[in-house]
């Protein structure tokens, strides 16, 4: 099982065709990577950590070294999917530079093989300035996080008709700047749908379409470990209520004394 490549994944699409979805899932830790490595065709490093792992209220707190941190973990947990990182917010919107900068301390801090930046034909000219450098960028388009104060929440985009043009035209920039995938999260069917046609690189759906090249979902929210979730999101399992009642078996072992039992103590030989 040899690590994918990012031309790997950007070659899943040919022509406008992909025969092969891409699967895509968050990863924080590397025991988490480990359980999903041999799934998964890329994991994602994402800001969503910022909720998710730390309890911070959005992804604007979120540094840059926390994301080395993690995607440091993620990559030694792993050696099958391609290891894509989130550039948190502030650490790469102000020049092509700056995201260099920033782009090379999270790739030699971890070993990652590409990042993820989010924004359209405002961020064009930093996808190609990182690509001609040897940084393969992933876009996202449509639902951005890291722009919610702009937005004004998390809802789906798309519903007006220069909304659903301006994602289509962004997603289309970011394709030839040279970004090698795009993540299309939050919008209304038909645009996931547009955007997809009018792309050659793959993109995934997050609260999409099907007809996306890929699709990704945050791994604690498909395993129903974390508590607010979106509608898009499609719960495969409840860990949560898996954790509880075992939790609750070890607290009252613990207050009636019958754990540790004999299984769990040394004894004189
Ligand atoms: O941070 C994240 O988890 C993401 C995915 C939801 C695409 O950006
Ligand atoms: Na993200």
């Amino acid at each position: 099982l040899r690590r994918l490549t990012v031309p790997a994944i950007r070659a899943r699409k040919q022509d406008g065709v992909t025969a092969e979805p891409i699967v895509m899932l968050t990863a924080y830790t590397a025991r988490q990577a480990q359980l999903l490595d041999a799934h998964c065709d890329v994991l994602l490093v994402g800001d969503s950590l910022g909720q998710v792992i730390y309890g911070l209220p959005s992804t604007i707190p979120v540094t840059l070294e926390m994301m080395a941190n993690h995607a440091a973990a993620v990559v030694r947990g792993s050696y099958h999917s391609v290891v894509v990182v989130d550039m948190p917010f502030g650490s790469y919107e102000q020049s092509p530079q700056q995201a260099f900068e920033s782009a090379t301390y999270l790739l030699k801090a971890s070993n990652a093989a590409a990042v993820k930046l989010e924004g359209g034909a405002a961020m064009a000219e930093t996808v190609a300035f990182l690509n001609q450098r040897g940084i393969p960028v992933m876009g996202h388009v449509g639902l951005t996080p890291q722009a919610v104060n702009v937005l004004g929440g998390y809802m789906a985009r798309g519903r007006s008709d220069a909304e659903a043009q301006k994602i289509v035209d962004d997603s289309r920039a970011l394709d030839e700047a040279g970004a090698f995938a795009i993540v299309v999260e939050g919008v209304v069917e038909t645009i996931a749908i547009a955007a997809t046609k009018a792309v050659s690189c793959p993109t995934i759906g997050i609260g999409g379409s099907a007809q996306c090249d890929g699709q990704v979902l945050v791994t604690e929210d498909m395993l129903g470990m974390f508590e607010r979730v979106p509608r898009f999101v499609k719960r495969y399992e409840n860990i949560a209520d898996v954790i509880e009642a075992a939790v609750t078996r070890y607290a009252d072992e613990v207050r009636t004394r019958t754990f540790p039992g004999p299984d769990q103590t040394y004894q004189p030989k």
